[in-house]
């Protein structure tokens, strides 16, 4: 049985925050895996902690079998999409596990639910599937909050002219530079111009798209948030081979498609995913205070997604501070931002090596469309007592 651990709430959350990222809000983790994978290298030595967001991520790295895999979210409803997968792959064959998780024949939940997966669960996830589960039954990426906005964005895209049959089309090219012309040639135009640009500069739609309104501040407030999003989007539909994007191909045409799916859906992990459900702990609480309990240097892999865009600047070094307290002499840290610069504070800096070559070449193949900077440290001294 999973571990699931409960932390207090710290006081002090913004109104927003508390409004806005409640509930599910990620329906799926938003950071290409094999940027993590080329950049942690796992092996069975590994301690790693991670950001569950929708649990994707933290099962790809259980997928590399490290020693131990710490999930940590401070909402609980993503934690309970990630206790959900858990139970599941601890008492479903592969094919009803797929059926669920890659929404193939997702209504077959309800069927499992109850008699299967319930009772492997914690109370808190108990208590949020019992009133919640007909969105695990009608498909979980169209739900969430991130799951209404690829609603409206699948909404709107007809509107601007842009025809099912060739964006199925679209995702199906497997050169660039087919792909490339199609999309500056059918798609840009249609795509860029007034009325996404209000759709991009809506704060509301922002928070629907999971952007947190201190991360919204940043990256609008140093790069016009709808040129942002066009460079991103551009870069991606472009640059970055389509044909394996499910990233975008959910967003966009609402399915995943064929086996073209994150590694922890494939049935080739399925075995090794439930042989290494024991080593996982699932937490409900904030990284810096949880990482604060944990003993020295026993930690060595730190997956932070993008939470010091959510973070003030004295957040932000508190809680690095707190992981490199807690790291392994040469554990490695990955972070991305919404801007395209966020460096660690100078207290941090010296502390560790940046790997920017190896970073700047792994964001170069982010199928996300969403970060503008990547950020791969390993630890090479810890801050004595005194700073
Ligand atoms: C940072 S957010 C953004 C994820 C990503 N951009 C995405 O689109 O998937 C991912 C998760 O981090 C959680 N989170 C943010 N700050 C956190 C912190 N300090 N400690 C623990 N969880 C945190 C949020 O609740 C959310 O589920």
């Amino acid at each position: 049985m999973v571990q699931v651990l409960d932390m207090p709430t710290p006081k002090g959350r913004d109104l927003m925050e508390r409004l806005v990222f409640r509930g599910i809000v990620f329906n799926m983790s938003w950071e290409d895996p094999e940027m993590d994978r080329q950049a942690f290298r796992l092996t069975p030595d590994d301690t790693v902690i991670s950001i569950s967001s929708a649990g994707c991520n933290p099962l790809n790295f259980l997928c590399q079998n490290p020693r131990q895999l710490i999930s940590i979210d401070g909402n609980p409803a993503q934690n309970a999409i990630l206790e959900l997968k858990l139970a599941a792959i601890a008492k479903l064959d592969h094919a009803t596990f797929f059926d669920i998780f890659a929404a193939r024949n997702p209504s077959v939940v309800t069927k499992v639910y109850r008699p299967l997966l319930r009772p492997l669960l914690s109370q808190k996830s108990r208590d949020f599937w019992d009133k919640n589960l007909w969105m695990a039954h009608r498909g979980l990426y169209n739900f969430g909050r991130m799951g209404l906005a690829a609603r409206i964005v699948r909404f709107v895209m007809p509107r601007l002219g842009l025809k099912r049959h060739r964006i199925e089309e679209f995702f199906e090219m497997r050169s660039l530079a087919e792909q490339e012309t199609f999309f500056n040639e059918y798609a840009a135009p249609k795509l860029w111009g007034p009325f996404t640009e209000r759709l991009c500069k809506s704060r509301w739609f922002m928070y629907l798209c999971g952007v947190h309104p201190r991360q919204l501040k940043l990256v609008d407030g140093r790069h016009d948030i709808y040129e942002y999003v066009k460079e991103r989007l551009n870069y991606a539909f472009t640059k970055v081979p389509i044909y394996d994007n499910y990233f975008l191909s959910v967003v966009v045409t609402g399915r995943f498609r064929g086996n073209r799916v994150p590694p922890y859906l494939l049935e080739e992990n399925f075995e090794t995913l439930r042989s290494n459900l024991d080593r996982v702990q699932v937490v409900n609480g904030w990284l810096g205070p949880f990482l604060d309990t944990q003993p020295e240097k026993s930690i060595s892999k730190f997956n932070l997604l993008d939470i010091f865009d959510w973070m003030t600047p004295e957040m932000f070094e508190a809680t690095l501070k707190s992981v490199l307290r807690a790291a392994t002499p040469g554990a490695t840290m990955i972070y991305r931002s919404g801007s395209y610069q966020l460096d660690p504070p100078a207290s941090i800096l010296r502390h560790v090596e940046r790997h920017d070559d190896l970073a700047k070449r792994l964001l170069a193949q982010d199928r996300s469309a969403t970060y503008g900077s990547f950020y791969v440290l390993t630890v090479k001294s810890r801050p004595n007592g005194r700073e």
